[in-house]
């Protein structure tokens, strides 16, 4: 059984005033629901005042990002130890990193060994975008994503990772994918592509997560799939009526 896992990443937004009380909104809701992993992904900012806030709750705290190497002339980036000092998770490989901030495979691949070295929980981000969705690519790129991007993962920690299968033009769009279309991915490719890494009995074990404009209004639609475990939620994990809503409906 995979305990189902649903993270809020919130981007570029709030700043620590504004972090701290979107938690203080979402925290007795989520605190209601202990049968699913539940993961706060702020800013980097706030990511010292939130643990302190959230410790103790059973709600989990992610960085949006880190960098691969434990220190030196790397301006403006984090290191694994800085991020291990308030967190349990991190987020890597976001379709906007790799967008906006040319991380790659090879990339993902240095920070996912860094952050399962120190025994974050990473949550490992892959999809397609629009045109490789419209000549029929998704199912080549998400396997070529696991296979780089997994690449040499000692398979007796592989379990501990979070897939979050988001196709890139479902992200901020409104349109997201359908339930039937996002499991036939993760059956079709993403699992067997780690089946192909780790065997399939540690396959069955990683959870792999739908993102990409999930709202409490589909969010059902998703977790009743098979191998559908939870989801990536960005702009909707913004408000908190919304957020508690998407978690109660990842409940087994
Ligand atoms: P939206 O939920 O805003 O589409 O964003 C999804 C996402 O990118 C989560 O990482």
């Amino acid at each position: 059984m995979r305990k189902p896992f649903v993270a809020g990443n919130w981007k570029m937004n709030k700043t620590v005033a504004q972090a701290s009380m979107l938690v203080q909104e979402l925290l007795l809701g989520l605190q209601a629901v202990p049968e699913v992993e539940r993961v706060l992904c702020p800013p980097f900012t706030s990511l010292m005042i939130l643990s302190a806030q959230l410790a103790n709750t059973g709600v989990g705290l992610g960085a949006q990002n880190l960098h691969w190497e434990a220190s030196g002339a790397y301006t403006g980036e984090i290191a694994p130890q800085m991020v291990k000092e308030f967190c349990g998770y991190v987020i890597i490989g976001h379709s906007e990193r790799r967008a906006f901030f040319a991380e790659s495979d090879e990339t993902v691949n240095k920070k996912l060994k860094a952050a399962l070295a120190l025994g974050l929980i990473p949550i490992v981000c892959i999809g397609e975008t629009l045109s490789e969705y419209e000549t029929g690519k998704t199912g080549e790129v998400v396997k070529r994503q696991v296979l780089l991007g997994f690449k040499e993962i000692d398979t007796a920690i592989a379990s501990q990772i979070v897939v979050a299968y988001e196709p890139i033009w479902a992200i901020g769009t409104g349109k997201a994918s359908t339930g039937e279309d996002a499991n036939a991915v993760l059956k079709d490719h993403i699992r067997p592509a780690l089946a192909n890494l780790f065997g399939s009995a540690v396959a069955q074990g990683i959870r792999i997560l739908y993102g990409g404009s999930v709202t409490a209004a589909n969010a059902e639609e998703f977790f009743h799939q098979s191998e559908v475990d939870g989801a990536l939620v960005g702009g909707a994990s913004l408000k908190p009526s919304e957020f508690i809503k998407i978690v109660e409906a990842a409940r087994p």
